[in-house]
């Protein structure tokens, strides 16, 4: 059972592609399974910056191959700027694999993105504004285009004839906007197809043939459970499926293939845009903590929301996903901080309840119940064997794994690649 699944949580943003690149070393291959350009990341070795957004990182490991999955959706202008640029820096894209059965972000999605969002007013959601939602709609609508779409010119042609007539509608009736024409979106394509020809297939005889031959393969989810359009805080979610079964079928996988659905938490909860956050911190904590773990989101550049780790959510994930392992990221980011407090569970409406509600009203006005653990002070960040973790800090992440029902198995201490505890079985 080659395929090992690694998926994030809760609302995104905990160090994925860091743990991925580890694995990568050793997998032939990885898949990014779903989301699109509204995730972004930057990686650094041997002294050289990367920064990725629909590539998966394991790119720079040069025997792997990294296919962009038929769940995802791909905004073509911003994945010919992603590949110059990792050119620019150094990497080699030859094996790189774009699915044509991925979807395509039109032009007029990220103006219908923020348009949507607009309308929403006080119930807004903060997306990326990078047109992701419109485009899984259409996806879903079977209105969307396809990346093989790209190499049947006239076939997109006839599509626009039909969709764009929908969008301008909206566009003009609605929002005042000006219309898109046939003949851009036409002329704006035909140049990507050109430049994204080469990287362009059906994955499928390569992911099945490296199935057969027993080679290691990773699926690289985007975001996270709670981001989840089914298992997350609806409607403040992303459109696609970050969990385990997403990405399944946002790689073409069957499950009897998975051997180990890695979940990377971090050691603390972020959260971007809207919608409930129990375990929140509004004070200077929060501040110090977002300040102290780089709290920006790399795509948008806006301020993360931070608070504490809410167990409740991450045994949530746990489960939902069939989670067997953990990495748990950016411990050293809490060095200093005492006591440590963890979310257990929430109290809505005088009822105790031990995993989030669907009733995203009951999520968002919650009472949550802590636990409270005594911090360090010593510095992680050079720590290398789990052994030599302060006292509390182990103490810290062994009442995770006996709160979530999974066992840590990676300790991130920073983000280079060295910076990470992998622990021996029984700690
Ligand atoms: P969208 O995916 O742009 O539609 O945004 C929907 C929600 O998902 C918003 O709250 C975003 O902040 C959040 N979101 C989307 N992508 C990411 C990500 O990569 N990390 C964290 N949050 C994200």
């Amino acid at each position: 059972m080659p395929g090992v699944i690694c998926v994030g949580g809760p609302w995104g943003d905990e160090g994925k592609v860091k743990i991925v690149d580890l694995l990568a070393e050793s997998a032939e291959m990885v898949v990014r399974s779903q989301g699109g350009n509204n995730a972004g990341h930057t990686v650094v070795t041997g002294g050289r910056e990367f920064r990725f957004n629909l590539i998966p990182a394991g790119i720079l490991h040069p025997r792997t191959t990294c296919v962009i999955g038929n769940g995802v959706v791909l905004d073509p202008r911003v994945l010919l700027d992603e590949i110059e640029a990792l050119v620019a820096a150094g990497a080699d894209l030859a094996n790189l694999v774009v699915s044509e059965r991925a979807h395509m972000i039109m032009p007029y999605h990220p103006v219908l993105d923020r348009y949507e969002e607009e309308a929403r007013g006080d119930d807004r959601l903060g997306t990326t504004f990078r047109g992701v939602g419109p485009a899984y709609s259409d996806k879903v609508r079977r209105i969307g285009f396809r990346v093989g779409d790209l190499g049947k010119l006239r076939f997109l042609e006839k599509k626009l004839a039909f969709v764009l007539p929908l969008k301008n509608a909206v566009l003009e009736r609605l929002h005042g906007a000006p219309p898109f024409t046939v003949e851009a979106i036409l002329e704006e394509f035909t140049g990507y197809a050109a430049r994204l020809a080469r990287y362009i297939r059906d994955p499928f005889p390569l992911v099945q043939g490296a199935l057969a031959r027993g080679e290691r393969i990773i699926l690289e989810g985007a975001q996270g459970t709670m981001l989840d359009l089914d298992l997350g805080t609806y409607p403040y979610v992303t459109s696609s499926y970050p969990s385990a079964g997403g990405a399944l079928a946002g790689a073409g996988i069957g499950p009897r293939h998975v051997e180990t659905t890695l979940g990377v938490l971090k050691a603390y909860t972020t959260r971007v845009g809207y919608g409930p956050f129990p375990t929140e911190l509004e004070d200077g904590l929060g501040a110090r903590l977002r300040e102290v773990g780089r709290e920006y989101g790399t795509t948008t550049g806006r301020p993360r929301r931070v608070g504490w780790f809410d167990a409740a959510v991450a045994r949530y994930g746990v489960q939902v996903n069939g989670i067997d392992a953990i990495a748990l990221t950016k411990l050293d980011v809490l060095d200093g901080v005492d006591p440590v407090r963890i979310g257990i569970g929430y109290r809505s409406k005088g009822v105790a309840q031990a995993h989030p509600m669907a009733n995203i009203s009951h999520m968002k006005h919650c009472e949550t119940v802590y636990e409270d653990l005594p911090g360090w002070s010593a510095p992680t960040a050079d720590v290398r064997r789990y052994a030599e973790l302060p006292a509390p800090a182990r103490g810290y992440v062994e009442r995770i794994e006996d709160l979530v029902g999974a066992p840590v198995t990676h300790v991130s201490v920073g983000p280079d690649r060295e910076q990470t505890i992998v622990r021996a079985a029984g700690r």
